[in-house]
């Protein structure tokens, strides 16, 4: 459509007007927008999309929009405030087929709509044993009891006495990626990598409240329970809990939502998942796991000979591309792209990223941007110039102990296809051409 035509077609105002004939006729409007573009990209891969649509007369820039004619709601409108609504589809969303029902279940974070390394709180998945408890905070209370000198009761007022910290931690299910054992499975980052968010947590020392608990020389073992309707327990070492274990009341600046254990959690860094109670309200110290409890002698990893691997808390580093990926194909021609994931170890930070365009015949290192925090999401970004040939998307994590995330075979050859949990094997990508990527596996 001709710049002409398109102000017959809209016959609107005079600044209308002056917007069309700057945009298509004025050289000195067209450059500007031309030089804007190409300083904030520094590839300077040719032409870019910004200068097209100039040059065409996008309609974006030559029509009046509401939005800029129009009062919009005042300060009162929106107390606590919500995403655009053109943003309604970044949601977390569950695999109805996954389990028998929404109750004892699991969600999974949008990973391919979500940049940065924070988890916005309404996006966290969320992994339920029975459902969402709805605790009231003046009637809650976390006991500590057992081999201590002082059993002890603290209500949320109690808790937020003691001296404060804030981290950002990763918690990944050790069930993420289970599903992807025996082969490709899923198509999209959110359902193969979704089990794990970032939050930033505000809490007090658990090593604080053992302390004034007093833990007894024998006690080397540590019950945490749930108040929801499971009573989740976990049995944890003293060691972690006296280590680097928060009793957290905030994530993300404001309270724990309900879904991630609303008034208070156990935050287990670096842990799998299923650790860290949520709705936490006892804690008891004694001198062996609580192994008679199914839940404690659940998470074990079958292996191909039989034998099984227990005790395997530490998640392990993992990487994921979130974009492009499935729900998150490319949409452009060859050209300037960006490729961004994630990288995270339950062993401290990420030293390196690599990624591969071949399905892992060649790697190059990606660019880690943001704070490099420890057992934190990291954020990795690959600028590259895509020839619009297909491509096998792949990430590998180096983490700072130095160890190399594995390829899915290597994994494999290691521990069998009958395990669930700790899947930490590289993830491949196919894309097909603008629009189209699969989740696959090359050999
Ligand atoms: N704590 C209680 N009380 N009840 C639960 O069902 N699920 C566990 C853990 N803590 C659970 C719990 C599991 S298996 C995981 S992976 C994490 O919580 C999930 O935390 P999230 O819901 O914040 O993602
Ligand atoms: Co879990």
């Amino acid at each position: 459509m001709s710049d002409q035509k398109h102000h017959q077609a809209s016959g609107t105002s005079d600044q209308h007007v002056s917007a069309g004939s700057e945009a298509s006729k004025g050289p000195s409007r067209r450059s500007f927008l031309r030089a804007g573009a190409a300083s904030s990209l520094a590839m300077g891969a040719g032409l870019l999309a910004g200068n097209k649509a100039a040059a065409t007369g996008d309609p974006a820039i030559l029509e009046l929009q509401d939005w800029n004619q129009y009062l919009g709601e005042g300060v009162d409108a929106r107390p606590y405030g919500t995403p655009s609504p053109f943003e309604e589809h970044v949601v977390r969303r569950n695999v109805s087929w996954l389990t028998a029902d929404p109750i004892s279940s699991v969600n999974f974070t949008p990973l391919h709509d979500l940049d940065g390394i924070i988890t916005p709180s309404g996006l966290c998945f969320e992994r339920h044993h029975s459902g969402i408890a709805e605790v009231d905070p003046a009637q809650h209370r976390l006991m500590i009891h057992g081999m201590v000198d002082k059993p002890l009761v603290f209500t949320m007022e109690d808790l937020k006495r003691f001296p404060r910290e804030n981290h950002a931690y990763f918690l990944e299910c050790a069930a993420n990626s289970g599903m992807e054992w025996r082969g490709a499975q899923l198509n999209g980052c959110q359902f193969t990598h979704g089990m794990v968010h970032n939050i930033m947590y505000t809490g007090v020392r658990l090593s604080h409240l053992l302390a004034e608990a007093g833990v007894k020389p024998k006690g080397s073992w540590l019950l945490a329970e749930g108040a929801d309707s499971s009573t989740m327990t976990r049995s944890i070492p003293l060691e972690k809990a006296l280590d680097d274990c928060i009793v957290a009341f905030a994530m993300n600046g404001e309270a724990l939502r309900p879904e991630q254990g609303y008034p208070v959690r156990l935050v287990v860094p670096g842990w799998e998942g299923n650790m860290w109670v949520k709705w936490l309200r006892r804690l008891e110290i004694g001198d062996a796991p609580w192994q008679h409890r199914e839940e404690t002698s659940k998470y074990t990893d079958l292996m191909a000979d039989g034998r099984a691997r227990r005790f395997t808390w530490v998640m392990d580093a993992k990487s994921v591309i979130t974009n492009p990926s499935p729900q998150a194909p490319l949409m452009h021609d060859k050209g300037q792209t960006v490729l961004t994931g994630l990288a995270w170890s339950g062993r401290g930070t990420i030293d390196r990223v690599d990624v591969s365009l071949d399905g892992g015949r060649s790697w190059h290192a990606a660019r880690i941007d943001g704070p490099s925090l420890n057992k934190s999401l990291h954020r990795f970004y690959f600028d590259f110039n895509w020839d619009g040939k297909p491509l096998l998307l792949q990430s590998r994590a180096i983490d700072s102990t130095g160890y190399i995330q594995p390829t899915k075979s290597a994994l494999r050859s290691v521990r069998g296809e009958n395990s669930i949990y700790h899947n930490n094997g590289i993830q491949t990508w196919h894309v097909k051409g603008p629009g189209e990527v699969e989740n696959v596996e090359v050999s």
